[in-house]
């Protein structure tokens, strides 16, 4: 593992969130979703997986595996997974916690922690993933950083595959949901950790960023679990 010091763009309440969250819960609830028992995250997890490689694509080549960065991996679900289909994977989160975790179950991914606007990385990526990470940042001046920066590490006809939910013009406008609500149905009163740290974008948002840097829009695939209004927003680096 190695480890960066510059995680100032991020708020120490956020790290604080993020920190205890990965020491507190388990590997599935710490990244996944916190209103769910773990039969729920299995479930979560497996379908996402199931769409990612569907995403990726099926054929792996040990002479020519993909590279593949997970930005914002939390405890390495995703990275442990994609190592495991044979493509080579780079995965950072600004969690010590919770790379201190991904290392310990080891698996192929090499880890690091950094924040999104700081990972640099000496060869562009086939594909960059960011899956639940940009609704998680609440600030815009640092979205936009990690944004960018994920958008740099893409190689030409490469991919940049991000989460949030499939709004649109005419629900333009930001906002935060509670995760444990309005994702599940589940009763508002029940006794769950509020959804904080929460703020979704329109898809025009992301769009307004990436296409100047040459990244289209290719598609929209939902999660398909439960209500989520979540799924993978796909992008490729067409120049
Ligand atoms: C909901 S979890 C998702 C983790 C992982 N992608 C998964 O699906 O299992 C959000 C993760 O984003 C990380 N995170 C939040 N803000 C970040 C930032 N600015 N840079 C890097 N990681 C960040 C948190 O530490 C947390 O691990």
């Amino acid at each position: 593992m190695t480890e960066s010091t510059r995680t100032d763009a991020m708020t120490d309440s956020t790290r604080t969130y993020w920190d205890t969250r990965h020491l507190e819960r388990d590997d599935l609830a710490s990244g996944g979703h916190i209103g769910l028992d773990r039969p729920g995250n299995e479930i979560f997890y497996a379908l996402r997986l199931g769409e990612l490689i569907t995403l990726i694509g099926d054929l792996s080549s040990p002479g020519a595996p993909l590279f593949v960065l997970d930005a914002g991996c939390g405890k390495g679900y995703f990275a442990r997974a994609l190592a495991r289909c044979g493509h080579r994977v780079d995965a950072f989160d600004s969690s010590p916690e919770a790379i201190t975790y991904a290392c310990s179950r080891g698996g192929g991914p090499r880890y690091a922690v950094a924040a999104l606007d700081e990972w640099r990385s000496p060869w562009p990526y086939d594909v960059v993933l960011g899956v639940d990470v940009l609704f998680h940042v609440l600030d815009d001046e640092e979205w936009r950083a990690g944004l960018r920066n994920l958008a740099s590490l893409v190689r030409i006809t490469g991919r940049l595959i991000l989460t949030d939910e499939d709004t649109h013009e005419t629900d333009e406008d930001t906002h935060e949901t509670d995760e444990d609500t309005h994702e599940t149905g589940q009763d508002p009163h029940e006794s769950t950790p509020p959804g904080d740290y929460l703020l979704h974008r329109p898809a025009s948002a992301y769009r307004r960023e990436l296409e100047p840097l040459g990244l289209t829009h290719t598609l929209f695939r939902p999660y398909g679990f439960r209500e989520s209004r979540a799924g993978f927003h796909v992008f490729t680096r067409t120049r």
